[in-house]
């Protein structure tokens, strides 16, 4: 689908709604950064209506401490502050600020066959790993489905492991909307953010939180230098040429450094006497150098976090009332009456 301003502000005959879920599950890093909040910012500088929000009903499938989870809530919440989302601009607040949400995912429950869950790769996957078969999360994508619907999103960017998610959305919101004679809901449509930016990690796996090798972005300029002195290379000698397609750090550095200085590295890969700590120490330079100002401004709103608070609080009352219209219409297209 096109992401052209000028298309985007024509869509359905109003400002294309996106919409994305941030699941606060881990201190977030490049491949967070490369993967997803890049996308987000640049749909937010596009002029869409942007509806972001902090995904903790489901971070509660795999998190049973409370204390982790409002430090890595506020984590998120800051870090995606001070990389840019603008509060003004996006609406930006917390999954569980809009109680109509679990409302809605009962509701889709009630329409969503068995059989449509069992399919989910994502459950299959977690459960293979070890995680606990709650019900919560056998009934993730339920859940995700009216995170999508209940704020009317035309467009969802996602990684490529969500797009099954976003499919079972548009089954259900098709299972719905037959079911009551009428179109209710709104069909979302995934934005799959481009194969390029699998980010690899330091042991040159997809960086995840998982598999413990992710360069963080809110780690001090210091933690940032040693993670990337340990980027696993293979053992060519400094002087030997090395090969720039084959190497993790020059994968990343591709990422942070302009396309000029990636073919200067690159060309000093091939002719030899440039070593894999030189490029370690540049791409160590590079990160600090991208994210000084995201970590100034991430380390006053985690000392004030006040302000966070209040602007989630701001988005939060947005989103309700959005999310509340969508509620009176699906509770009164299958008859369930309230007296509020
Ligand atoms: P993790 O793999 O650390 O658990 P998440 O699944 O919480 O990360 O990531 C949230 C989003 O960030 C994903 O949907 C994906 O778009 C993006 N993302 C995470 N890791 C990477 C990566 N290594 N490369 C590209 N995108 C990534
Ligand atoms: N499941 C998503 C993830 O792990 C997070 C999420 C929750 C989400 N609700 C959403 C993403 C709605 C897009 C739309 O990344």
């Amino acid at each position: 689908m096109s992401l052209d301003p000028a298309a985007a502000l024509r869509y359905h005959g109003r400002a294309m709604r996106i919409l994305s879920g941030i699941q606060p599950s881990g201190r977030l890093h490049l491949g967070n950064y490369f993967g997803a909040i890049r996308q987000y910012l640049a749909l937010q500088e596009q002029g869409n209506q942007c509806f972001y929000f902090i995904a903790n009903y489901h971070a509660l499938t795999g998190i049973s401490d409370r204390a982790a989870m409002e430090e890595i809530t506020l984590h998120v919440a800051a870090g995606y502050l001070a990389m840019g989302i603008d509060p003004d601009r996006s609406v930006f607040f917390l999954q569980s600020d809009v109680p109509q949400v679990t409302e809605l995912c009962w509701i889709l429950n009630c329409y969503c066959p068995v059989s449509l869950m069992e399919k989910a790769t994502s459950y299959k996957d977690k459960i293979a790993r070890g995680l606990p078969a709650n019900m919560g999360l056998f009934d993730y994508p339920v859940l995700q489905a009216a995170d999508i619907v209940i704020y009317d999103a035309d467009l969802v960017p996602v990684g490529r492991d969500q797009k099954q998610h976003v499919e079972m959305a548009r089954d259900l919101v098709g299972k719905f909307n037959r079911a009551v004679g009428k179109d209710v809901l709104v069909l979302p449509e995934a934005h799959i953010v481009p194969e390029v930016a699998v980010v690899p990690g330091l042991d040159g796996q997809k960086m995840s939180k998982s598999y413990d090798n992710t360069i963080e972005i809110f780690a001090t300029s210091k933690q940032t230098k040693k993670r990337c002195a340990a980027i696993v290379t293979d053992s060519t000698a400094l002087e030997e040429p090395k090969d720039p397609d084959k190497c993790n750090v020059m994968s990343l550095l591709k990422l942070l450094a302009s396309p000029e200085e990636a073919d200067e590295i690159a060309s000093k890969y091939r002719a030899g006497e440039y070593g894999y700590g030189h490029a370690k120490a540049r791409l160590a330079e590079l990160t600090n150098e991208k994210f000084a100002a995201a970590r100034d401004r991430y380390a006053e709103l985690i000392k004030r976090g006040d302000t966070v608070r209040d602007m989630l609080a701001t988005g939060g009352r947005k989103a309700r009332e959005v999310a509340e219209a969508t509620m009176r219409r699906v509770r009164e297209a299958c008859g369930i009456m309230t007296s509020r």
